[in-house]
């Protein structure tokens, strides 16, 4: 066995030094060594050439394509964004801010699993197993085989699916846990990055799933999951507010499936139950329609959704503040300038609020048609016409382009009673849509001239 030391690796270039420094010495970047470590037993110079041939080089076309095996969790809406279940071998991570349901959401899935006669191992170092246990009762899930592991101990953790050789593990958080063979303490970058890794390879050594639950840090960056994304195989973040019962998963990164899709789940006194049917939700429902809200039709993977967007235009201090929660703030600013210089509307002394409600984070840019008129309406304090709606992509030019899938999106908006809407000219239906009247437009002056003669 080879003796472990420790150095510090440097997170930009990958230099290492021996002693932690704050200035990397090789590319002279700040803070960025972090611990690591290492094996000292092999000699420096030409030490791989010895292993050359002992993995096999292959054409690409003489390897065989095995398709990959899903076990569905038989929890629907989580399936859908796994690309339709958990895959032998591979390691999932779920980001989410604390209290957001990513433990519950677990135990749920642990439980479907293990009725279905998988074997599980539940990690939970946040948590007791005591709290474990309270919670699965307020599941309803009390009678649950589910087996549960207090430790946060990475070598005992990985002894336990040695011998236990679970198929699905849950460690629940990565940040709880620590390594021995680190002096930094748990949940820094350096334990993190090193707990992850043994567990990446010892998912990919026995077959197991390895699910690791990240929570977001309040900086951001830092020791929370982002570190992660790389080594694993699916990312997946939760999204929603806390306060609304709605809960979004999204997947961002997914080596066995798309991207497209998300998972809508509302939390109850029970647990999360999925939202088979989710285009309404995020309509704050007002009893008449107010000022500086207009709602547009977003499409999340293959399900067209209602979102209400809502600006704030109000007059501002020597430097007039732009803050957006769930779209981004650059296209924000970018938007403004659009508004002003191509239709003549000024908010250059104002301060300019934007919300997508249910804490649901919009990026795509069909939102900006949505955005511009709900801005409008919010500085000429002039609700939009009842049972409107509207989606675009508006570019630097003042033009309006369409968004991909027009038809679903106006169809669904339809449905739910929608009687005017404004999209770009491409995006106009061929034959009329009954109960809705679609006004064209290929340039924003034309759209806020159209929602004038609504008003
Ligand atoms: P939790 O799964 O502990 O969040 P995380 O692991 O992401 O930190 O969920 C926390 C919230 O969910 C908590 O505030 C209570 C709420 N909750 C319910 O509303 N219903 C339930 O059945 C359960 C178990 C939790
Ligand atoms: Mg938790």
């Amino acid at each position: 066995m080879s003796k472990e030391k420790t150095t510090y690796t440097c997170t930009e270039c990958g230099g290492s030094n021996s002693k932690w420094l704050g200035k990397c010495p090789h590319c002279g970047a700040w803070n960025t060594l972090i611990e690591t470590a290492t094996d000292t037993g092999t000699p420096a110079k030409n030490r791989f050439s010895a292993l050359a041939g002992t993995s096999e080089v292959m054409p690409l076309a003489d390897i065989e394509a095995t398709d990959i095996s899903r076990t569905p969790t038989g929890i629907e809406e989580l399936d859908r964004v796994f690309g339709g279940g958990i895959v032998e071998g591979g390691v999932v991570l779920i980001g989410g801010d604390p209290g957001i349901g990513k433990s519950t959401l677990l135990l749920q899935a642990m439980d479907a699993l293990q009725r279905s006669g998988m074997s599980t191992l539940y990690v939970t170092g946040e948590e007791s197993g005591a709290q474990v246990a309270l919670r699965s009762k307020r599941l309803g899930l009390d009678k649950s085989q589910v087996r549960v592991l207090a430790e946060i101990q990475l070598e005992k953790i990985l002894g336990v699916i040695s011998i236990d050789k679970p198929e699905v593990v849950v460690i629940d958080s990565i940040q709880t846990v620590y390594s021995e063979h680190l002096t930094s303490a748990p949940g820094s970058v350096a334990q993190v990055r090193e707990c992850a890794a043994h567990l990446t390879r010892c998912a990919k050594a026995t077959g197991a799933t390895i699910i690791l639950v990240g929570h977001v840090t309040k900086e951001g960056a830092l020791a929370g999951p982002r570190v992660l994304e790389h080594m694993v195989d699916t990312v997946l973040y939760f999204e929603g507010d806390t306060h609304s019962s709605y809960r979004l998963i999204r997947a961002i990164k997914n080596r066995f499936g798309s991207v497209n899709e998300i998972g809508i789940f509302g939390m109850t006194e029970r647990g999360l139950k999925g939202v088979s049917n989710p285009s309404a939700i995020f309509l704050s429902q007002h009893p008449q329609p107010v000022p500086g809200s207009c709602v547009m039709v977003t499409m999340e993977g293959t399900r067209p959704m209602l979102v209400e967007l809502q600006a704030l235009v109000d007059a501002g201090g020597p430097s007039p503040r732009r803050l957006s929660v769930g779209l981004e703030r650059d296209r924000l600013a970018m938007l403004l300038a659009v508004l002003h210089r191509h239709a003549g509307v000024a908010c250059g002394d104002q301060d300019v609020f934007v919300n997508a409600v249910g804490g649901v984070k919009i990026s795509e840019p069909a939102a900006d048609l949505g955005v511009l008129l709900a801005i409008t309406s919010s500085l000429r304090g002039k609700a939009m016409p009842e049972g409107f709606v509207a989606f675009g992509e508006v570019g630097l030019a003042g033009e309006v382009r369409p968004a991909p899938r027009g038809q679903e999106r106006l169809r669904e908006a339809a449905k739910l009673g929608f009687a005017h809407a404004v999209v770009p000219k491409a995006n106009a239906p061929k034959k009329p849509i009954e109960g809705m009247q679609v006004i064209a437009v290929e340039r924003i002056e034309e759209a806020l001239e159209a929602v004038r003669a609504l008003q």
